[in-house]
């Protein structure tokens, strides 16, 4: 696909089949995550273990559970809700601490590898929800499974996967929100 049909084509997606992604496909897509510009050290984990997946989803929904805010409250209380949309693959990308650039590199390197899963048909959605539980210092024991480098914190996270013929994109927003300066 020409990468500008697979920038427009790219959504995020929110419901999954449970069909596991060829290994080879999920590798080549990964690569594109280490080939992103970068700046200082960051740590690219892809869980496939379903039984640490479903700890950590109700780690999220505990914490999301006691949030203040009444739309997240929701949906940690929500028996249907899957942090991860029913994907079987997560991919947590984490930097150090004292990395001031994490966030802007795991993202980077996050995008490209979400336009590659793209091109192969394959669903993600990048979020942030994941990482709330590990903030203050909480969950360490879960953080542990990780096998993260000392001193790494999740930054951000895609999930990746089959798309469900259920899932639903709503329209897009047009956005208003570029100026040219001549
Ligand atoms: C910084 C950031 C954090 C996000 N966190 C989440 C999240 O935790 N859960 C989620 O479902 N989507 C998350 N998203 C995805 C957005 O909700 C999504 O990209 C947006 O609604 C636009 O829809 P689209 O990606 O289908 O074009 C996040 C996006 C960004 C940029």
């Amino acid at each position: 696909m020409d990468t500008m049909d697979i920038i427009k084509k790219r959504r995020s997606i929110r419901n999954y089949t449970n069909e596991k992604i060829d290994e080879n496909i999920l590798k080549e897509v990964i690569n594109t995550a280490t080939i992103a510009p970068v700046a200082g050290e960051f740590q690219i984990t892809v869980i496939e273990n379903q039984e640490l997946l479903e700890k950590y989803n109700i780690v999220i929904k505990e914490f999301l559970k006691n949030s203040p805010d009444e739309n997240m409250k929701a949906m940690g209380e929500n028996p249907n809700y899957n942090a991860f949309y029913g994907a079987n693959t997560l991919v947590l990308f984490s930097a150090p601490d004292e990395n001031p650039f994490g966030g802007l590199t795991t993202s980077l390197a996050a995008e490209n590898m979400i336009l590659a899963a793209t091109e192969f048909d394959l669903g993600t959605c990048y979020m942030v929800s994941p990482i709330f539980p590990f903030n203050d210092g909480a969950n360490n024991d879960l953080l542990k499974e990780f096998n993260l480098p000392d001193g790494f914190k999740p930054v951000c996270a895609v999930t990746i996967g089959k798309i469900s013929p259920e899932n639903e994109n709503p329209k897009r927003p047009a956005l208003d929100n570029v100026n040219y300066v001549k």
